[in-house]
């Protein structure tokens, strides 16, 4: 075995200590942005004449030779050193020889760990917003063809009022439109530099922090070299926005897997987002939604094992550290699954409008309506609620609507009732009414889809 640390130990580490110890199985991930890292401190050494435009010629071009090796799969990594960072310098040395030696001056793992799973999340954060637009533009095309598909909107998973299904889904838009606001920010401040900060107490030599940065895309250096290692609130900003996404995501798969089932008959999912049962021929069950629905809480553990690696961890780097990566790579990963497998699920619904329609003539959902016609005619909302409450309580007793109760009975609770109710309440108006800005009118929900398209075009990335 081979340690980077060797000349102060007598005997090399135990062969399980080692195994323990080691992180290239999961950080093996990191080697393209260990390598970019590398390129720039390079070439930031030689702009300040601590290495010579010969060292820093070969040291570049050996570095883009073993990215390239490991690429086209020429090297592969070896389990005798510790981490990614260690093989990456033990390629360049066994490549260029002597002069490899020189890359670690003025940096440590420590800062280079940093800088290695900023780079990576730079990267992947961007990815991820990517994943969220094509949702919202999957989620607008569909609210277009439903502005006027009405459904029962439910509160404590009671029916409550008429809306439309594209209203419905417009909420899930918004949701994701504030997650992918939410990485704009987290993006902020993992676009930080900590290369330089060294083992933790800054470096003697005379480095350019802020041409390192430059070469590498950050917009600032971060100003405390014991901060720049021990730092990790990226991270647990970085899986708080994704446990968040993930929250909203089994927030809608839930309510997919009701729509399909028996009870609602809403929606039906294809055939090829669907699987049966080993047993039960009929079955045809929503697997997709319902694994979504529970990656979501192995994303909430992603971030509450970082959280409880760091709580209390004094200054600065230490070992339990190393246990940031796994997690933070897993989130990622399942993050991205479950946004890039949504659109195709929910292009290939198929909607029941029919079953929608049927559900809100049952359940009273207009009795608000009833409230509201009675407010037009000068009765004060609390007063009308009662009124409407006492006609839903005839209702329930003749076993009726409020759309077949006779005006007679109508009039009984209120003179000024006329036989225009019928119409005021009828869910296609109750929709139609309800055009406040954010309200689930096609109009007000369409102007919505307009602002939304423009927002996704505005957020494009390259
Ligand atoms: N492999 C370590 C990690 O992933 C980085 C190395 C720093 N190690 C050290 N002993 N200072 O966090």
């Amino acid at each position: 075995m081979h340690q980077l640390w060797g000349s102060r130990f007598s005997k090399a580490p135990d062969e399980m200590l080692h195994n323990f110890n080691s992180s290239l199985p999961f950080d093996c991930k990191l080697y393209e942005y260990d390598i970019e890292g590398s390129i720039a401190h390079a070439k930031m050494l030689g702009a300040q004449g601590i290495l010579t435009n010969e060292e820093t010629d070969s040291i570049v071009s050996g570095l883009q030779e073993i990215l390239n090796d490991i690429n086209t799969g020429k090297t592969s990594f070896n389990l005798e050193f510790e981490d990614i960072h260690t093989n990456i310098e033990k390629l360049l040395i066994e490549k260029i020889g002597e002069t490899g030696k020189k890359l670690h001056t003025a940096r440590s793992r420590n800062d280079q760990v940093a800088l290695d799973i900023r780079l990576y999340l730079k990267k992947e954060l961007k990815n991820i917003q990517k994943s969220i637009l094509v949702v919202i533009s999957t989620l607008l095309n569909l609210q277009k063809q439903h502005t006027e598909t009405i459904m029962p909107g439910y509160t404590h998973l009671q029916r409550a009022q008429a809306v439309t299904f594209a209203h419905h889904l417009g909420a899930y838009a918004e949701m994701f439109k504030r997650d992918f606001e939410r990485l704009n920010d987290c993006y902020k401040r993992v676009n930080v530099l900590p290369l330089g900060s060294c083992a933790l107490a800054g470096t003697p030599h005379k480095i350019d922090r802020l041409k390192t940065a430059n070469l590498l895309g950050f917009d600032a250096v971060c100003l405390n070299s014991m901060d720049g290692v021990s730092d990790r609130d990226f991270v647990i900003e970085a899986l708080s926005g994704l446990s968040l996404i993930m929250m909203h995501l089994s927030r809608f798969s839930e309510e997919l897997i009701l729509w399909a089932s028996f009870e609602f008959k809403f929606i039906e999912f294809d055939d090829s987002y669907a699987t049966g049962s080993s047993i039960m021929p009929q079955k045809k069950n929503p697997d997709i939604p319902e694994l979504i629905r529970g990656k979501a809480g192995r994303v909430y553990g992603d971030l509450v094992s970082i959280l409880v690696t760091l709580k209390s961890l004094p200054l600065a780097y230490n070992k339990d550290m190393q246990e940031d990566k796994e997690p933070l790579f897993d989130g990622i990963c399942t993050v991205r699954k479950c946004l890039e497998i949504l659109p195709g699920m929910l292009l290939s619904l198929k909607v029941n409008k029919d079953n929608m329609l049927k559900a809100v003539h049952n359940g009273f959902l207009n009795a608000t309506d009833v409230a509201d016609y009675l407010v037009d005619k000068g009765v004060p909302f609390r007063e009308a609620h009662r009124i409407s409450g006492n006609l839903v309580k005839c209702c329930e007793e003749k076993g009726c609507t409020l759309m077949d109760v006779p005006l007679s009975l109508y009039k009984q609770e209120f003179e000024g009732i006329e036989d225009d109710i019928y119409e005021k309440i009828a869910p296609e108006t109750s929709v139609k009414s309800k055009n406040s800005i954010g309200g689930c009118a096609p109009v007000a929900v369409k102007s919505v889809i307009y602002t939304n398209e423009k927002w996704v075009k505005d957020n494009e990335i390259n």
